[in-house]
């Protein structure tokens, strides 16, 4: 591999910067030329690619969003479309790809890796933390801290109030953010798609004695049709428990921007540094992620699987320590 080109996909995350500085600078250091490829997968099809130096990548590690934006393509999900994707890394010389992704970004990789003889190294970066593989995922931690700041500021107007608050976070499908949320804001509870055919987690809110000792509560709800949503849990405690003064606030994209937290640059760094590694390992077709603190590969099956289970333990802290 002499040349790699580098993208980001999907969804933004905070830290995407931080892995793109990463990935230029630990190439260039291995003598690796480095290509940079905007707007995601669309910036391949059409050929949108430009070469990094090192300068390119200054000041960035600090910075929200990603300077080679992204896009959700769907040229690439045709197979004339990839082809077109191919032609192009074949004309600017990339012989290996590094993605920056989540799990939509990944199983394209994999689908076109497949198809062509193309080395393929993925990056975790999404918010959702809903990939397989890694402890955290990029952008992940910085959102959460969001997610803090926000239900801080709710708390006190829902105290003032005496009132009960369903506060919508993001996920796509998964409550990391949403419990994880819960228990760092202390808040009564959350409301995860994980649980959502197993029992009325409202429910069992109310059952676990609310508003005994409290006058106000706040509820964290992922967003997913699983759940329903923030809107859809205020409807029912206004039709079932009218007693209540119910509010709702739905956190959305605010959640995806910000500067990224030294967790998260710290992860862009570490990932981005081993992405190469594992290109000049001849690795292929893999998701770099960290666990327990280590560096591992992690097939694109794997990671994407759509299986990485929250922790039940977690559920019980929450649950504990909102009495
Ligand atoms: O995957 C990241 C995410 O922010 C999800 O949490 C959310 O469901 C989705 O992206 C929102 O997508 P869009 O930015 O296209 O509205």
């Amino acid at each position: 591999v002499k040349c790699i080109g580098i993208l980001t996909s999907g969804g933004d995350a905070p830290g995407m910067n931080a892995a793109i500085r990463a990935v230029t600078r630990a190439a260039i250091y291995n003598g690796l030329q480095v290509k940079g490829i905007y707007r995601g997968y669309k910036g391949l099809v059409t050929g949108e690619i430009k070469e990094f130096k090192s300068q390119n990548v200054s000041n960035i590690i600090q910075l929200g969003g990603t300077i080679l934006k992204t896009a959700r393509c769907k040229e690439f999900t045709t197979p004339e479309g990839r082809q077109l994707a191919y032609d192009n890394m074949k004309k600017e010389g990339i012989d290996a790809l590094v993605i920056i992704g989540g799990d939509g970004s990944l199983t394209g990789a994999r689908i076109f890796a497949q198809e062509f003889d193309v080395p393929c190294v993925g990056l975790p970066g999404t918010i959702d933390n809903d990939l397989y593989g890694t402890d955290t995922t990029i952008g992940y931690d910085t959102a959460l801290n969001t997610i803090l700041d926000a239900v801080d500021k709710i708390r006190d107007t829902a105290t003032s109030h005496e009132r009960l608050f369903f506060v919508e976070v993001m996920g796509r499908d998964a409550g990391f953010l949403a419990l994880n949320g819960a228990i760092a804001s202390g808040a009564e509870a959350a409301i995860i798609p994980e649980f959502s055919t197993e029992v009325d987690q409202l429910e069992e809110f109310i059952k676990n004695g609310f508003r005994k000792s409290k006058n106000s509560s706040i509820v964290l709800v992922a967003e997913s049709e699983l759940t329903g949503g923030a809107m859809h849990y205020a409807e029912r405690v206004k039709n079932e428990y009218p007693q209540y003064d119910v509010r709702v606030t739905i956190l959305g994209h605010l959640q995806r921007g910000g500067s990224p937290t030294a967790h998260d640059r710290i992860l862009a760094s570490r990932l981005g540094a081993a992405a190469i590694d594992a290109i000049m390992e001849d690795q292929r077709n893999v998701m770099i992620g960290i666990e327990h603190d280590e560096i591992v590969y992690v097939p694109f099956s794997k990671a994407i699987k759509n299986d990485k289970p929250v922790k039940r333990d977690l559920v019980n802290v929450l649950k504990e320590l909102s009495i």
